[in-house]
């Protein structure tokens, strides 16, 4: 039924609007029972419109009540209405008003696009198309207009009332109704539009901007929890004062307001003035939220700061260009968090990230450039890809061209395009034009899709004491871009001599290098270093310089030299990360290891533990063993999930078995009384310390019991969820207790009860799709929320490869079966659950046919969203 075509647009047809919008006036009359909007909007044909031209106004599920032009109604042979929107039959040839009255009912709306409900406050989600369900408008970001929005509502339902930018006036409206006024002078797109009405509490701070203006900040949520916003509060300042600091940015309303929310489909939203966040990224309290939680709050509140000036200050043309503002702005607050943490730590953390996630995604069925040039749902190209490969192009470019190049442009592109709705080849050019380079090869970082693999060769010859090294790329082919051309790779690196330290060389012929930089820019490249003593280890792609990956002729031993000696913390963690995955996937595919290696392997870990110079956050990374799924990865075809996690459980039982007590001893003298501090600090010995009990769990029978006792004994919640995280994930004979318990203890508060989704949804065993399928069809099972369906479904399908992809094809029916229910309420939660089929094509072929099975199953079904259609039909193609 469904053609290739129906409805996809192309990025080569963009063409701006005949007409465009010069102000809106919104009028919101807040009811209990439906809210009315009358909307203002001055309207005017651009120069060079054709007089006659129709004018088209998107509108989604709308009703219209009333529809006037310049004061007096409309005749109704002057304009059609359907249900995608309301169009103008033969508008004025100049400026005019039109005023439009819709109804709505926010108690209904079920997908959180537009005006909803979420316990009671009434609020708004509008990017990428949102507001077309909250009023017939131009909804696309090329069209700038500043808003002017007055709210009447219940003063007993909502005595606060906030939109964006600054508040005009407020007062009584009457009976039990207020009202307020608010008006935003800076012209932005709608999705940026915001709106809150609601019973809500609240915390004020200020801050002082660098030129002394006095900014009023506030955070808001639901009473009672008022407590928990503190940390968020504190990660806003901060941000405030970091952009200013490192990028000059200063902020420019006179409130800055965040809303904390429940129900919420992302993480947050950075409309003008008022961003409103999914409140498990604003609450925080040592008994309820983990490290990682606080350390997720500070990274998002500093996202959606950033994109006042990258995003908002300055916005997309179209949603071709979205890695505009979100690459950019991941980089942004990824130099944030490392300024205010660990740079080495960060880095590391957020290339896990991109390998676990962004790497399967550019591998597979869904691959995508960082700046797609087609979709038909663009909802679905909120993903890893733009975002964190996109920060990581922003990243080359910033190592390319150096600090202060970098922050030349930076600056020319705040100065060139204020205000605009702009394009990443306008982002490029202000590089260009600010350093005198070219970056048309650069550029096609953003078009091309599929991570490259560069392969490393070296030899040396002792007679000439010249070291060469020769490295060759390519990029396989992904769906609708079978050729790839050569990309500019920036290659970091160094060379380490026989005692451990740096080599230096004369000359360096055959490509271009730059002090520590080569820019590999061909297919392949021979690089001869002359006045080489001796041979050298490579360490190449330091602090990961380029998202590609990498197969080298380094063997283990090497491998481990760098573990111990390179001078770059991030080579050094990578190093021990490539040798453990070799063992594992050589071990999954029926090649076991030798004795050595593992002594080897173990000693490396050991002595990256007893090193009284490196940081215990660092430690943690060091010795945690790799995922899975990123051996599986590694492993690229024929996967067979159960052998890997034997693999895996094997290789750290012989690891661990020999030095568990030492171990022990070690994760023992970790435990501390201090009063926790969501400091990094505090963070990074907590993680060491879990980071050994897994080890332990996984590798000896001293583990369990610890587990178990760190579970009773925590004094907060980093330790309780690690306890019960580690046990569920090994299944330990404690683990269904633990489990039973802390579903128990925590049954009152949902983002606790998330942890326990979470935790479940990890284990191993044959019964856990059993119990999902129980969990999910409890009468009070809260379905229409998308944290909890998230938290149950999202770590099933992209980490428990085990139970997911099981060979008789029971998690995959699960899962397809969850997001056809899921899909009726809200497709966005749906279609992002479903992406983790994309693990498909790396299977082995029995279980690669029973997930094909249950995709073509899924879609038979008679009304699928678009959200959903699509990426099945990705998946299926
Ligand atoms: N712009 C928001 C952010 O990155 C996220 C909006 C996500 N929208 C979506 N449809 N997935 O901070
Ligand atoms: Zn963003």
């Amino acid at each position: 039924m469904r053609t290739e075509s129906e409805h996809t647009i192309y990025l080569k047809d963009y063409a701006p609007t005949p007409y465009r919008i010069v102000s809106a006036d919104l009028d919101f009359r807040i009811r209990e029972e439906a809210t009315r909007v009358r909307a203002q909007l001055t309207i005017e044909p651009r120069p060079g419109t054709e007089p006659g031209t129709p004018l088209v106004l998107d509108g989604d599920e709308l009703k219209l009540d009333s529809i006037a032009m310049d004061g007096a109604p409309m005749v109704l042979s002057a304009y059609t209405s359907d249900a995608n929107g309301l169009t103008l039959v033969e508008p004025p040839p100049r400026r005019f008003v039109l005023e439009t009255e819709v109804t709505l009912k926010p108690e209904a709306n079920t997908r959180l696009m537009g005006l909803y409900r979420s316990g009671g406050t009434w609020c708004t989600q509008c990017e990428p198309e949102g507001f077309r369900r909250i009023t017939y408008y131009l909804d696309r970001p090329d069209i700038l207009a500043p808003f002017k929005v007055r709210m009447t509502a219940p003063r007993s339902l909502a005595p606060i009332l906030l939109a964006n930018g600054n508040l005009l006036e407020q007062g009584d409206a009457g009976e039990d109704m207020h009202y307020a006024v608010w008006e935003d002078p800076f012209p932005k797109p709608a999705y940026l539009f915001a709106l809150v009405a609601g019973d809500l509490g609240s915390i004020t701070d200020s801050f002082t901007t660098m030129s002394g203006r006095e900014i009023a900040l506030a955070i808001y949520c639901a009473h009672g929890k008022e407590d928990e916003c503190h940390y968020a509060m504190d990660s806003l300042k901060r941000s405030m004062a970091w952009d200013e600091r490192r990028f000059g940015r200063e902020y420019d309303l006179d409130v800055f307001n965040i809303v904390a929310v429940s129900d919420f489909n992302f993480g947050a939203m950075e409309n003008k003035g008022l961003n409103i966040f999914n409140d498990r990224l604003v609450f925080a309290k040592p008994e309820t939220a983990t490290d990682a939680n606080y350390h997720g709050i500070e990274r998002v509140i500093a996202h959606e700061y950033f994109h006042n000036w990258t995003g908002n200050r300055i916005t997309c043309r179209d949603w071709f260009q979205l890695c505009l503002k979100e690459g950019l702005t991941v980089y942004r607050d990824q130099e944030f968090t490392s300024d205010e943490r660990s740079r080495p730590v960060q880095r590391i953390h957020d290339v896990q990230n991109l390998r676990t996630n962004q790497f399967p995604e550019d591998g597979g069925p869904l691959a995508h450039p960082p700046r797609p040039d087609n979709y038909r749902e663009i909802n679905n190209f909120y993903t890893t890809t733009v975002y964190e490969k996109g920060a990581e192009v922003v990243r080359m470019l910033a190592t390319l061209l150096g600090e202060a190049g970098f922050r030349k442009g930076m600056d020319l592109y705040f100065e060139r395009h204020d205000g605009e709705a702009t394009t990443i080849e306008a982002f490029l050019k202000v590089f260009e034009d600010a350093n005198g380079v070219d970056l048309a090869q650069f550029g096609i970082w953003y078009t091309q899709a599929g991570t490259p693999q560069v392969d490393v060769t070296d030899s040396y010859d002792a007679a000439s004491q010249t070291y060469t090294l020769t490295l060759a790329q390519k990029v396989d082919p992904t769906p609708g871009q079978a050729e790839k051309q050569p990309l500019l790779i920036p290659v970091r690196f160094g060379l380490i001599g026989p005692n451990g330290s740096p080599m230096g060389w004369t000359g360096v012929s055959g490509g271009e290098v730059r002090d520590d930089l080569i820019l590999f820019d061909r297919a392949s490249v021979t690089l001869t270093f002359t006045g080489i003593a001796s041979r050298p280890v490579p360490s190449l792609f330091r602090g990961f310089s380029a998202p590609v990956k990498v197969t080298s002729n380094l063997g283990q031993e090497q491998l481990l030299f760098l573990a111990r000696h390179d001078s770059d913390p991030f080579n050094r963690w990578d190093a021990l990360q490539t040798a453990s995955t070799a063992l594992i996937a050589d071990a999954a595919r029926g090649k076991d290891w030798s004795g050595t290696d593992i002594d080897a392997l173990r000693q490396a870990l050991l002595d990256t533990l007893d090193d009284p110079g490196l940081d215990p956050a660092f430690k943690a990374q060091a010795i945690a063993i790799p995922a899975a799924t990123v051996v599986a990865r590694h492993i690229g075809h024929d996967v067979d999930p159960d052998a890997v996690a034997a693999a895996r459980k094997r290789l750290m039982t012989a690891m661990v078995g020999p030095v568990a007590e030492r171990l022990e001893a070690k994760y023992r003298a970790l435990s501390s009384s201090e009063p926790y501090s969501p400091d990094a600090g505090q963070a990074g010995r907590r993680s060491l310390r879990n980071g050994l009990l897994g080890l332990l769990v996984a590798g000896s029978d001293r583990g369990a019991p610890l587990a178990t006792a760190q579970y009773t004994g925590a004094a907060n919640m980093t330790d309780r969820y690690a306890a019960m995280a580690i046990a569920a994930h090994y299944w330990t004979g404690d683990a269904q207790a633990i489990l039973g318990d802390f579903r128990t203890i925590h049954a009152g508060d949902p983002l606790v009860f998330d942890k326990w989704l979470t935790a479940s949804a990890q284990a191993p065993d044959d019964r856990v799709v059993e119990r999902m399928r129980a969990i999910l069809a409890a009468p009070d099972f809260p379905r229409t929320n998308p944290n909890r369906l998230r938290s149950l479904l999202g770590p099933f399908v992209m980490s428990n490869m085990v139970q997911f992809a099981r060979k008789d094809g029971a998690g995959f029916r699960f899962i397809t079966e969850a997001v056809a229910e899921i899909d009726r309420v809200n497709p966005q939660v749906a279609s992002r659950i479903l992406t983790g089929f994309r693990i498909l094509p790396i299977l082995e072929p029995a279980r690669r046919d029973k997930g094909r099975e249950a995709l073509a199953a899924l879609r038979d079904r008679e009304g699928l969203s678009r959200n959903v259609a699509d990426i099945l039909d990705r998946l299926l193609a």
